[in-house]
């Protein structure tokens, strides 16, 4: 059968708009569409494809044991999924492992563990959960309504309760609304979706003591800055602070779907048989694909290319800047990097965007305002080089006669 595009609206429930291209290949850092026209891809399916596209490790890991087994559920164990918990908690502060499918199924199972274990600990009470404006921690209902934008949860009826909000990178304002009725706080160590806005290590550190300080447990989302993409195995690990639960997804399976919530020993007992589950979580599929994505990533060679490709982006991405002066900052920790317009051109970074998907380049935004990159951790020095060639193209057919009129 033959489809386009327009099939899209004919069959899809309209929640993504994408545009009219196809892509049906991908190799490393480049993917070709239905007419053979190749791009390079600094969107890495939005910092899941951290090996890039069809990597040889999880490609033979997926043709391995789909030939094994698929699926039991959890009736039963399996290897794939033991194996990749032992090495996520060698390599961690973690004890214990619950898998899920998404990130934000991983952020459901951290929610109701914090409540379980204050209800358990503390008593019914204990039940306040914070987090921070401008935050994302997925769409399932209560993983949005935690999260920082009430764009997102606004508009579904009631809305789980004892969720409130600080400000990102104030300490007062956390202060102000945190007691010993918190069971945790969530954040993001880097805010993503919030427009890439690194925690400040006073900040993080503060948020710990906080935590501390109320007996409430300290949730770090690490959807998205998790396996490698800051150039540390984990966000956490180069803040100085250890959250009492972790999760992690996206990159994790490179592009298979996974998701993972860690903790200690302690905290996870609170999750006793029945209280939580899912059907595929822990699938021997996507852990024997995380696994070897993980093995992969996991690596001091690899995460040292990572924070030296960032600042061959970032420089680059400066002297594009020099040139046409419509950022007014480019930031980002690794390969998480985002380049905010200057307010003259704010709200135009989905034009942007646009234009670089015409010059054959894929991008992503955060927010209005800011374009983002996740590319592959791996990918070729010269596809950094010929990426952001193309994205001065892309920048250069929007601004080009200002910026020389100028
Ligand atoms: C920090 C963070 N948490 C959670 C999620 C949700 O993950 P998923 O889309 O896999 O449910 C995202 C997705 O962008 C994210 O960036």
């Amino acid at each position: 059968m033959q489809v386009s595009r327009a099939l899209f609206d004919d069959v899809m429930v309209p929640n993504y708009a994408p545009p009219a291209v196809i892509p049906v290949k991908g190799q490393g850092s480049r993917i070709w569409d239905q007419e053979g026209r190749e791009y390079i891809d600094f969107a890495g399916g939005i910092a899941v494809n951290c090996l890039g596209h069809c990597h040889p490790a999880p490609v033979r890991a997926l043709q391995e044991q789909s030939e094994k087994v698929w699926h039991l559920a959890n009736v039963m164990t399996n290897e794939p999924a033991l194996r990749l918990a032992k090495k996520l908690t060698d390599a961690t502060f973690a004890e214990r492992v619950y898998f899920a499918n998404s990130g934000t199924e991983a952020n459901e199972a951290a929610l109701k563990l914090a409540r379980r274990w204050a209800f358990n600990e503390y008593g019914e009470h204990k039940d306040e959960i914070i987090s921070f404006e401008r935050s994302f921690h997925g769409r399932t209902f209560f993983a949005v309504s935690v999260g920082g934008q009430k764009a997102y949860s606004d508009g579904f009826g009631p809305k789980p309760g004892a969720i409130r909000h600080a400000v990102f990178n104030d300490l007062a304002s956390l202060e102000a609304v945190i007691s010993d009725k918190t069971c945790a706080v969530m954040m993001e160590p880097l805010q993503g979706e919030g427009g890439i806005i690194d925690a400040d290590p006073a900040f993080i550190k503060g948020v710990r003591e906080l935590c501390d300080k109320h007996n409430a447990l300290l949730i770090f989302d690490e959807v998205q800055t998790g396996v490698g993409r800051t150039g540390h195995l984990y966000a956490y690990m180069d803040t100085g602070v250890t959250p009492d639960i972790l999760t992690s997804a996206k990159a994790l399976g490179g592009g298979f779907p996974i998701g993972a919530m860690l903790t200690t020993a302690e905290i996870a007992s609170h999750l006793k048989p029945g209280t939580h589950g899912s059907t595929y979580g822990g699938n021997p599929l996507a852990c024997a694909v995380a696994e070897a994505t993980f093995d992969t990533v996991n690596d001091d060679a690899l995460l040292a290319g990572v924070r030296t490709r960032s600042e061959q982006f970032k420089h680059g991405l400066e002297a594009i800047n020099a040139r046409y002066g419509i950022f007014k900052d480019i930031r980002g920790k690794g390969l998480l990097i985002g380049a905010e317009l200057i307010d003259e051109h704010a709200g135009r970074a989905k034009e942007i965007l646009q234009a670089a998907l015409r010059e054959g380049l894929l991008s992503l935004v955060a927010g209005a305002n800011v374009v983002r990159f996740t590319p592959s951790l791996v990918i070729p020095e010269a596809d950094i080089e010929e990426g952001l060639a193309r994205f001065e193209a892309a920048i250069d057919s929007l601004f080009g006669t200002v910026a020389k009129a100028g």
